[in-house]
């Protein structure tokens, strides 16, 4: 199993996620870091502590609070988009409580024990992950892979026209990771998220026709921006945390990946958080691979077979 630590800022897809890294026999998922994001900080982590009960993994993976606001800048919240991020479950979520290690402490810890092993999933703000790297500039070297989910590859975004929330609410950390020297590989919300892996109604009755705790605890989860998404003219759910995962633990789900130089605006009047993805005619050294294209079917039956683990919460 692949060791990975998911940084998340907890809300809908990214609870998805949390159940790919802790049900997929693939992963190895050694702790969850939060960081100011989607939602309230508090509510992000009860969140994550609502998914491990969901996920029947309550007290085995830590969970470690981390940077509650971006580097530079007020939080954004996405509030709009996630109401309180599960869609108004009322599970219990335990007792675990979180780590007392910070999170930008752990993940360093962590890269450094098993230096070129460790991977991490970032599917927040990367305010954690750049906390990081300048805390420990062995952080980027000992990270065997970053997957960022972030930016948009045609400058379509989902918070501005220019920009996609991850790379918008920090926006200098995002820039700070891309020079860093990861091995960084980029799924970006468009074209992947936004065209290729929509979960439409079909993928949805077939997923609520499952009738496993977890079948229902995705429905639960994905109403709200169900919601918000068909209200914006997406006929389906966005998956683009969970899709993320799998493609660093399933590999073959890729179908087009370029390598790319990729920067992250921090100053434009309107273009705040915009992603440029530079191919090799600009000149400039590439430093991220750049998901283009997915098996998405794959990926749809893959989260479908997830959800049809039998697992209840405590
Ligand atoms: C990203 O922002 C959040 O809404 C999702 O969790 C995802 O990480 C998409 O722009
Ligand atoms: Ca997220």
């Amino acid at each position: 199993p692949v060791p990975l630590v998911i940084d998340t800022d907890t809300a809908q897809d990214d609870c998805v996620a949390l159940l790919v890294g802790l049900l997929d026999p693939a992963a190895d998922l050694r702790a969850i870091t939060m960081v100011a994001g989607n939602v309230g900080f508090e509510r992000q982590v009860h969140n994550a502590f609502l998914t491990l009960n969901a996920a029947g993994r309550l007290g085995e993976v830590p969970v470690h609070l981390g940077c509650r606001r971006p580097l530079m800048r007020p939080w954004v919240s996405a509030e709009n988009v996630h109401g309180d991020g599960v869609g108004g479950l009322s599970m219990d979520a335990g007792d675990q409580a979180p780590e007392s290690e910070h999170a930008v402490d752990a993940l360093v810890r962590l890269a450094a024990e098993r230096p070129g092993e460790l991977s991490v999933v970032a599917i927040g703000p990367l305010t954690n992950i750049a906390a990081a790297a300048l805390k420990d500039p062995g952080f980027a070297r000992n990270v065997r892979a970053l997957y960022v989910m972030g930016g948009s590859n045609n400058g379509r975004g989902n918070i501005t026209a220019a920009a996609e929330f991850n790379f918008y609410v920090d926006p200098e950390a995002a820039k700070a990771v891309f020079a860093a020297g990861f091995a960084i590989t980029v799924v970006p919300w468009d074209p992947l998220t936004l065209r290729r892996a929509v979960f439409g109604r079909e993928t949805l009755a077939h997923i609520a026709a499952l009738r496993t705790p977890l079948a229902d605890f995705f429905t639960r989860v994905c109403a709200a921006t169900l919601e918000f998404d068909r209200g914006v003219g997406i006929d389906g759910t966005t998956h683009p945390d969970s899709l993320t995962a799998a493609l660093l633990l399933h590999p073959e789900l890729v179908r087009a990946a370029g390598r790319y130089h990729v920067d992250v605006e921090t100053s434009g009047e309107l273009t705040r958080g915009y992603s440029a993805m530079s191919w090799g005619v600009h000149g400039l050294a590439a430093n991220a691979t750049v998901v283009e294209d997915v098996d998405a079917d794959g990926f749809r039956r893959y989260l479908a077979a997830l959800l049809s683990n039998p697992v209840a919460p405590s």
